[in-house]
């Protein structure tokens, strides 16, 4: 299977007690949960790369990152997609590395807002395989943006990575073409996401609780 299916936490899902794993002391107070811990992010990955390999077969293709929150995931998922190649017939196919920026949030809400940085200089992605890869899908407003931005560039073709998607009733409608996992609605950070900057340095993904907020807020920091 190589469609854009994933893996669906249900609403009630409670992910695992911290007790069970490792978590940095500075962030214990400020966690509800370990909603998926970083070794089975990995094994999710390891999937996607295969899809991805798989439907891209021998064509090239040049990965665009979003940063902040998508830089672990497309360390992780380049490392797993060139694996992939290596013990295959195709042995190897060459991608071009480029990040872009993009602000929508401030707290654990959206302002509704897209500012969209670091954007001049993408005609190299003409007549290429684009491979967006970002770390969430809110609202999918975010990325729609960015998509209409990057049709202007006319590349041969985007494809989008997120490595989660938030069922949310404020969903644009969009869905990305590979989806790690189907996640409820609730504020989640680690693996490079982040709450105002913090949490980027916790490998699992947690539920940031009600004191984590509080304590992480823009007027506390
Ligand atoms: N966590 C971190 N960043 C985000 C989230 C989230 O749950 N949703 C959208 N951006
Ligand atoms: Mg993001």
């Amino acid at each position: 299977m190589t469609g854009n299916s994933c893996i669906v936490l249900p609403d009630d899902y409670k992910g695992y007690n911290l007790e069970f794993f490792c978590v940095p002391r500075h962030y214990e107070d400020s966690l509800e949960s370990i909603l998926i811990p970083s070794g089975l992010i990995q094994d999710r990955i390891e999937r996607l790369a295969r899809d991805i390999a798989t439907n891209l077969g021998r064509e090239p293709f040049a990965a665009l990152c979003v940063l902040k929150g998508g830089y672990k995931f497309l360390a992780d998922l380049l490392e797993k997609i060139k694996q992939c190649y290596r013990f295959s017939a195709v042995n190897s196919v060459p991608f071009s590395v480029d990040f872009i920026r993009l602000q929508s949030y401030e707290d654990d809400h959206s302002t509704g807002k897209v500012k969209v940085l670091g954007v001049d200089g993408l005609s190299f992605l003409q007549n290429k395989n684009v491979l967006v890869v970002e770390d969430i899908i809110d609202t999918g407003k975010t990325m729609q943006v960015l998509l209409e931005i990057l049709e202007k560039e006319k590349p041969k073709s985007v494809k989008v990575a997120s490595l989660f998607m938030k069922r949310t009733t404020v969903s644009s409608g969009f869905r990305p073409d590979y989806v790690g996992f189907e996640i409820p609605n609730k504020f989640i950070v680690g693996y490079a996401l982040d709450y105002n900057e913090y949490f980027r340095d916790l490998n699992h993904v947690c539920v940031i609780n009600e004191h984590g907020k509080e304590k992480y807020s823009k007027k506390n920091c």
